[in-house]
């Protein structure tokens, strides 16, 4: 009876002619381009300097491959079976329950995070106008170490970065799932990798290079403690968007036909690449200006100005060059993440209350320039503002990373594994079992039991201070 309901209410939503991404490479691409961003660029390299370089990496892998990926399917089959956003979706599949509670909260995580992703690609349109201005060409070295410490405690500038980036944000997501998402990263994904690929080759030609290769090859299991551990599963969510309904609301709009195992496999196998490419972009200039793996959120804008600038001594426009397309990359993978991020909260808004695509963009975009603007104060006059000894930015990092995002992935998967009939989740997998039987067997098993059990692990830890 509830699931002939079920049934009659997915055909309803498929009446009623929800928006789809065109072709399979849609959505490969609009997956990747939510996974590869900032994760990649900024937050890869600084966690994996903070926790010991290749040995890391490694444990980063696994848990890619083996946690993360299992709950990316699980999102894309609750996602692409009710073709709801993430409250619809629980309502949809288990209707009358306390689930819902889980669509909500998932409803507000990815807007959270939002809100300060905005302020890092405020950033990195800052850094960008900077290159544009040749700011790092051939300044003295010390005046382009103070810049970024410099200019995120200044009130306005950040403000007015984040603004525009949470602008942009907007008004892609305004245009709609087809034109705005999709054509924006299809354009905009072949291009980033080629990018990344460039500036990671010139890396690794620079001089004293090899220490930084080094770095990210060979591997200190010494160095690897229960939190560094707890660091990479938490970098592999958040790099893979998952635990908060990105992918589940993507999944939504993925036609009947479309491949959840190929997806799933495509983005996490983008992601991953993309993260060890700009590692390599990144450490062998972190060792060759001299500067420490481990200084944290700063590193990226820290470190490549001064490479950049050194460049600039021999061939200035070599240099201004690459800088530029250095930050416009930074920029454009920020703003693929940050248009899946935005969505969840519209979807949700457009399917669960009056408004229309443009109110309900409009309405999230507010919500996130707000709050993004007390993470970007969280720098400088309201630096003084310690949660748990972290700034506003940090903790909210912190809450979502830490443990929002791994408690919505437990849920989903619990969800799936356990919750949903076998049978069901089954179909959604294999397309009615036309594709996929074979390896359904082992991805229900890593849904069912090695995910929750790897991030409950990873709960106690964190707890425990290990
Ligand atoms: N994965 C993106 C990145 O690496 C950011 C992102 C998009 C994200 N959607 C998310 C992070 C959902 C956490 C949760 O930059």
């Amino acid at each position: 009876m509830v699931y002939k309901a079920v049934f009659l209410d997915i055909r309803h939503k498929e009446m009623k002619e929800r928006e789809n991404f065109g072709s399979k490479m849609a959505v490969i691409l609009a997956m990747a381009g939510s996974a590869v961003g900032l994760g990649n660029i900024w937050r890869f390299p600084y966690i994996a300097g903070e926790n010991g370089g290749a040995a890391f990496i490694i444990v980063y892998a696994l848990a890619s491959f083996f946690l993360a990926l299992p709950i990316f399917f699980a999102e894309s089959i609750i996602g692409r079976r009710s073709r709801a956003n993430t409250f619809g979706a629980m309502k949809t599949l288990a209707p009358g329950t306390h689930w819902k509670w889980l669509g909500l909260i998932t409803v507000l995580t990815p807007l959270l995070i939002l809100s300060y992703y905005s302020v890092v690609g405020g950033w990195s349109i800052e850094y960008l106008f900077k290159a544009l201005a040749f700011d790092f060409t051939g300044a003295p070295p010390d005046k382009i170490s103070g810049f970024f410490g410099s200019f995120i405690s200044k009130a306005w500038e950040p403000i007015i970065m984040h603004t525009v980036f949470v602008g942009a944000t907007t008004v892609i997501v305004l245009m709609g799932v087809k034109n705005g998402i999709e054509r924006f990263s299809k354009i905009t994904m072949p291009a980033l990798f080629v990018l990344i690929v460039a500036i990671a080759v010139y890396g690794c030609t620079l001089p004293g290079a090899g220490k930084g290769v080094a770095y990210l090859l060979k591997p200190d299991f010494s160095k690897l403690s229960g939190s560094a551990v707890a660091s990479a599963i938490g970098q592999a969510f958040f790099s893979l968007s998952l635990g908060v309904g990105t992918i589940l609301v993507y999944a939504s709009y993925m036609r009947k036909e479309e491949n959840i195992f190929s997806a799933g496999a495509y983005t996490t196998i983008a992601d991953f690449l993309f993260a060890i490419i700009a590692g390599f972009a990144i450490m062998p200039a972190v060792f060759a200006a001299g500067i420490e793996p481990g200084a944290g959120p700063g590193l990226v804008f820290e470190t490549l100005p001064f490479i950049f600038n050194q460049m600039g001594a021999s061939v200035p426009w070599l240099s201004a060059t690459v800088a530029i397309l250095f930050f416009l990359t930074i920029l454009v993978a920020a703003l693929t993440s940050s248009i899946s991020l935005m969505e969840v909260g519209v979807s949700y808004l457009i399917e669960n209350t009056k408004l229309g695509r443009k109110m309900a963009t409009v309405l999230t975009g507010v919500f996130v320039w707000v709050l993004g603007i007390i993470c970007s104060l969280s720098f400088g006059p309201m630096s003084g503002l310690l949660i748990g000894g972290e700034n506003f930015f940090g903790a909210l990092d912190k809450l979502c990373s830490n443990w929002l995002m791994p408690f919505g992935g437990l849920l989903f998967t619990i969800f799936v594994g356990w919750k949903m009939r076998k049978a069901d989740v089954a179909d959604e997998f294999t397309n009615g079992g036309t594709c996929n039987r074979g390896i359904f067997k082992v991805v229900y098993f890593l849904i069912r039991y090695v995910a929750p059990v790897g991030i409950i692990v990873v709960f106690i830890t964190a707890i425990l201070g290990l």
